[in-house]
């Protein structure tokens, strides 16, 4: 049986107060509501927050990941955090690949496959996120791209570190823009990257990866896209910033 997955992606939204008074209340309406759900929770707040959001969360079935983290240990990288250091305050999560650092922070696949080893060296958890461009599907070469994304990253780990991943399809033309890939799109998108796994692990490793979506899903559209056969959760951001939507999708 897969493990159903929901993550709150924040990115860089909510401060101090907002972060840590959202986390107290969602623990409050999940237990003290008793609210039926098959799902593991997982928030990604700012780094300056992981720390309290991570104790508030202890002895919870809540779990807390990190959005980013650098490739290397320690050293002379002004502004950046190390796996190390977030296992000093108890992060085991972590978000990699998202098309976000792509854009922004220049992250390609050679700095992404840094990250993931040193990821995996720190036993953390990695949800890996791929997905294509606008004009990779109007071209209709998304399936490679998101193949070639895995294969350059991903695929160069063992089978045994396949224990330590989730995957993300977030197609980047769906992220922020209220446009989601159809139940069928996604789907068929995350068939073909389960097909993948199978390929390069077998079947035990492709029954068993969760794999998420991501991209403008909301308290309206998740319930139909969860219901695919190979959707395994999501990957929020907008709505989990509003409490009563991330709620509903959690019930979805
Ligand atoms: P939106 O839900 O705002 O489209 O963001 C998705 C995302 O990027 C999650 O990582």
């Amino acid at each position: 049986m897969r493990e159903k997955i929901l993550i709150a992606n924040w990115k860089m939204n909510y401060d101090f107060y907002e972060t840590t008074s959202f986390i107290r209340n969602l623990l409050k309406v999940l237990f003290d509501k008793k609210i039926n759900h098959n799902k593991k929770i997982i928030i990604a707040p700012s780094f300056p927050f992981l720390h309290i959001s991570n104790q508030i969360s202890q002895g919870t079935t809540l779990s807390i990941a990190s959005q980013n983290i650098h490739q290397k240990n320690k050293g002379a990288y002004t502004g950046e955090v190390s796996a190390e250091m977030l296992k000093s305050i108890g992060i085991k999560k972590v978000l990699l690949g998202h098309s976000e650092r792509k854009i922004h922070f220049f992250e390609n696949n050679c700095i992404l496959l840094k990250k993931i080893k040193i990821a995996l060296k720190y036993n953390f958890h990695i949800i890996f996120c791929v997905g294509e461009t606008i004009t990779d599907r109007k071209k209709n070469i998304h399936f490679s791209v998101v193949k070639n994304q895995l294969k350059d990253t991903v695929f160069h780990c063992s089978l045994d570190e396949m224990n330590y991943f989730s995957i993300a399809y977030e197609p980047v033309w769906a992220i922020g823009t209220g446009l989601t890939a159809s139940p069928k799109e996604a789907q068929d998108m995350h068939k073909f990257i389960r097909l993948l796994f199978m390929e390069q692990y077998g079947k035990k490793v492709s029954d068993k990866i969760s794999i998420l979506y991501g991209g403008s899903v909301n308290d309206i559209n998740a319930k139909e896209i969860f219901s695919q056969e190979d959707i395994d959760g999501g990957l929020i951001g907008n709505s989990s910033l509003d409490m009563n939507k991330f709620l509903k999708i959690i019930k979805s």
